[in-house]
C-alpha cells in the first residue's frame, strides 16, 4: 500500500498532494498515510512534508526494490514477475531454482546483495550491498541446446545498449560476454541452462553490473581490471546522479525483450550484427587459453552462432565455443 502513495506523489512528482487526497484515493486513514509516507522516507524516498500542503516528492535517489523496477517498465514478457530479495546467495541459483518449480517466462530475480555471487569459469563474483545489479532473467526460447550462444549474445548487446540509452555511457564487448568500459570489466554475464537433448527447459542470464563501486571496492587484481559506473562517471565529470540501478535494469529488460523476440521469430542476424558493432576484440590481436594450450591470434568475426574465428600466427583458423576459453585482449 505504501507504494500507491508512492505512485500518487509520482503522478505529481514536484509538486504537493494532501493527505486527504492520498487517503482518500487509496481509500484509508490519514494516519496510514503518515505512516507510508514516513516509511517511504526510511527507505531514502526523498519526500517533504507540509502541516498546510501535505506531501511533496523531492527526489528519489538510487533505490532499488520490485516496485521501483515495475514501475514504466515497457515489456510483455521479461520483468513481468519480479523477486526482488536483499540478500541471497546467488539470483542464479535462486532463479534456476524457481525455474524448475515452473516460474513464467520473463522472471525477473534481483537482489541487492549476493552472499555468494558465481562468475564464469568457477570464479567468484563480489556482490556488495547497494554496489551494483545482480539480476537473472528466465527464459524459456524454443531453441536446441546448440542455439544458446545467442542469448548470451543477446543479453550482452542489450546490456550496452541499455547503458547507452539510459545513462549515455558507451561500452564494448569482449567475447564472449564482458563488457568493459576504457578496457576495464564492468559487467559480467553468466548464462546456465537447463536442456534436454534437443530442446531447451530455461536458460538463466545472469548480469552482474558494477554501477556505485568506488576503488576502494576493488582489492588485489580487479583493481586494475575492473571498473564501476560510478568510477567512469567521476573521472569522465558525468554526474552519477544519473546512475540509478531501477532505470538501468528497465532499459537492459527492454533491450533485452527486443532480442528474444528476434530470437523467437528466428531473425538473429541483427543481433549478430549489434554484437559484431559493440566488440572490442574484432580485428584485434588476443591471447587464447583454452584448456593447457594458449596461443596468440587476430579475432576475425563472429559466426551466426557465435563462435569466435581466430586465425592464430600460422594461419590456423580456430572457431572458438564460450564456456572453453579464455581470452586476454592486448588494448
Ligand atoms: C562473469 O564471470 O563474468 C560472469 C559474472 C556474472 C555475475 C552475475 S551477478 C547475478 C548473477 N548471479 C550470480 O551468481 N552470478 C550472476
Amino acid at each position: 500500500m505504501k507504494y500507491k502513495a508512492l505512485e500518487n506523489l509520482k503522478a505529481n512528482k514536484g509538486g504537493f498532494v494532501s493527505g486527504e487526497c492520498i487517503s482518500t484515493e487509496l481509500g484509508v486513514t490519514r494516519t496510514s498515510v503518515w505512516k507510508y509516507i514516513n516509511e517511504l522516507k526510511d527507505e531514502g524516498y526523498k519526500i517533504k512534508s507540509s502541516s498546510r500542503k501535505g506531501y511533496m516528492l523531492a527526489d528519489i535517489p538510487d533505490i532499488l526494490n520490485g516496485h521501483e523496477i515495475r514501475y514504466n517498465l515497457n515489456t510483455q514478457i521479461l520483468g513481468r514477475e519480479v523477486h526482488y530479495l536483499e540478500s541471497i546467495d546467488s539470483t542464479n541459483n535462486y532463479a534456476k531454482r524457481i525455474a524448475s518449480l515452473g516460474c513464467e517466462d520473463g522472471t525477473l530475480v534481483v537482489a541487492d546483495l549476493q552472499t555468494a555471487g558465481r562468475g564464469r569459469l568457477g570464479r567468484t563474483w563480489d556482490s556488495k550491498p547497494g554496489k551494483g545489479i545482480w539480476m537473472s532473467i528466465v527464459l524459456k526460447p524454443l531453441i536446441t541446446p546448440a542455439e544458446i550462444q545467442i542469448i548470451t549474445l543477446a543479453a550482452s548487446v542489450a546490456v550496452v545498449s541499455g547503458l547507452m540509452k539510459t545513462v549515455d555511457i558507451v561500452c564494448g564487448i569482449k567475447w564472449p560476454n564482458d563488457i568493459l568500459l576504457e578496457g576495464k570489466k564492468v559487467c559480467g554475464i553468466l548464462t546456465e541452462m537447463n536442456s534436454e537433448q534437443d530442446r531447451v527447459n530455461h536458460v538463466v542470464i545472469g548480469i552482474g553490473l558494477n554501477v556505485n563501486n568506488d576503488i576502494e571496492d576493488f582489492h588485489g587484481d580487479l583493481r586494475k581490471n575492473a571498473t564501476s559506473l560510478k568510477i567512469y562517471s567521476e573521472f569522465s565529470g558525468i554526474s552519477n546522479k544519473m546512475l540509478r540501478r531501477s532505470d538501468i535494469i528497465k532499459s537492459i529488460l527492454e533491450e533485452m525483450e527486443k532480442a528474444y523476440n528476434l530470437i523467437r521469430k528466428g531473425e538473429t542476424k541483427n543481433i549478430i550484427n549489434k554484437w559484431r558493432e559493440y566488440s572490442v576484440i574484432l580485428g584485434e590481436e588476443i591471447r587464447v587459453i583454452s584448456g593447457n594450450r594458449e596461443y596468440t591470434g587476430v579475432a576475425q568475426d563472429i559466426t551466426d552462432h557465435g563462435k569466435l574465428v581466430v586465425k592464430d600466427i600460422d594461419g590456423a583458423i580456430y572457431e572458438l565455443v564460450s564456456g572453453e576459453v579464455s581470452i586476454r585482449s592486448f588494448n
